[in-house]
């Protein structure tokens, strides 16, 4: 008998298993609108073309070589996501920043690492959040209670930012650890103002609950990575600048960089001393757990940032990528209202990056895959990277056909 007989049955991941769906699916007309990857209007991956200009500076630098990075990371990639995280904020706060395994891994290390420092009863979820927030913090630590506080309301497909407040006023406790996305929440499109940061922010204070930033979409906000950090920005200077906290960065999206896994984590502590420790701690999570984090991608994004020119074509690469998708949802509005299909539609005029929750039941979802071969995720989450000028019309055709029928 095998020793692995007893174990149960996993579930598949739904975003993997659509994307194996999708790869077996033979019918020409097929869209593909589950993975949150970007792609051009020819439904192609792109490499950056500063991505590609970094490439061929690193390929003829002579030096290249392929060591080790020291226990904190590669340090021009760990100084670069500094700045681009925090900017001068760093002059009034404790940062200690470490390179990850992209954004999961740090989603991971920061679980992992308070689970062993600051054990919190309850992590804090957005209803809905990225489905891999529950899964990293029950792999890690399964004695975290899991809770979700209102986020989306899908009635009216806005901002439950008054649900939200109140539960965390009156369920939230000391020492909890909330999840908030920096920007261009995933699944929903839907990001906080700043006023509504703000008011975050006074109840995190309040409740002295512990934040994690999952940053992973700077950038493709507004199409100005600036922008897209004013909350992080606007927790780490307020109020004395003395509010304690982590960001999960990763650069998949923003640099394109899906396969090479580049990411940061930042923790931001109110002395020095704390953040001595919080660095030994993370240290030894990293020695157990991979070492040291991968060279290659680092690399392309220091080189990227910190040469002027790479930068600002990077700069240019963000807002095409943003644009493109703003394109997408204006044309999908327009052959939507023109078709007079139900449904509320304007929300997806005004959601933010790359996804927008489209109110379609699962039925509804299971027959835009089976009979028009168009695939959302079960949420209906719909990733705009998908959508070209070229199949646009047919999405619109088929989601009105299965909202009539
Ligand atoms: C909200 C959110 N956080 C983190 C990630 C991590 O991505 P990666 O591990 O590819 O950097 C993703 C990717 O889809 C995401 O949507």
């Amino acid at each position: 008998m095998s020793f692995f007989e007893q174990i149960l049955e996993a579930v598949p991941d739904s975003t993997f298993a659509m994307i194996e769906a999708f790869k077996a699916d033979s019918n020409g007309k097929k869209v593909n609108l589950s993975p949150g990857i970007y792609r051009d209007d020819n439904a192609k991956t792109w490499v950056l073309p500063s991505v590609k200009k970094a490439k061929e500076i690193l390929q003829a630098d002579q030096n290249l070589n392929h060591d080790i990075s020291p226990q904190m990371g590669y340090p021009d990639l760990v100084s670069v996501a500094r700045q681009m995280t925090f900017k001068d904020t760093l002059d009034s706060r404790t940062v200690t920043s470490m390179q990850t395994i992209s954004g999961t891994g740090a989603n991971h290390f920061i679980a992992r690492f308070l689970s062993d420092t600051l054990q919190p009863k309850t992590v804090w979820l957005s209803d809905p959040t990225w489905d891999n927030h529950p899964k990293i913090w029950r792999h890690t630590n399964p004695a975290t209670e899991q809770r979700l506080y209102p986020y989306y309301d899908y009635k009216t497909s806005t901002l439950d930012i008054e649900g939200m407040l109140s539960t965390l006023r009156e369920k939230a406790s000391r020492g909890d650890v909330i999840i908030l996305q920096a920007c261009a929440h995933n699944p929903t499109g839907l990001d906080p103002s700043r006023e509504n940061w703000e008011a975050i922010a006074e109840v995190c204070e309040e409740k002295e609950i512990f934040p994690i930033f999952d940053s992973a979409y700077q950038g493709f906000a507004t199409g100005d990575a600036d922008n897209d950090a004013w909350a992080i920005r606007h927790f780490a200077t307020r109020v004395n600048a003395t509010m304690e906290f982590a960001v999960a960065q990763s650069f998949s999206k923003n640099f394109g960089l899906y396969g090479e896994r580049v990411g940061a984590l930042h923790i931001v502590t109110r002395t020095r001393d704390s953040a001595a420790k919080v660095e030994g701690v993370l240290k030894t999570i990293s020695r157990a757990e991979i070492t040291s984090a991968p060279g290659f991608g680092a690399k392309v994004v220091a080189t990227i940032i910190q040469n002027p020119t790479l930068r600002g074509q990077w700069q240019d690469d963000l807002k095409t990528m943003s644009g493109r998708l703003r394109d997408m949802r204006k044309r999908l509005y327009d052959e939507l209202t023109k078709r007079h299909t139900p449904g509320n539609w304007g929300h997806l005029l005004t959601d933010i990056g790359m996804f927008s929750i489209m109110g379609l039941s699962q039925e509804q979802v299971a027959i835009l895959k089976d009979t028009f071969h168009v695939y959302l995720l079960p949420s209906s989450r719909l990733s705009w990277t998908g959508l070209t000028s070229w199949n646009v019309e047919y999405v619109a055709e088929s989601i009105h056909r299965v909202v009539t029928s």
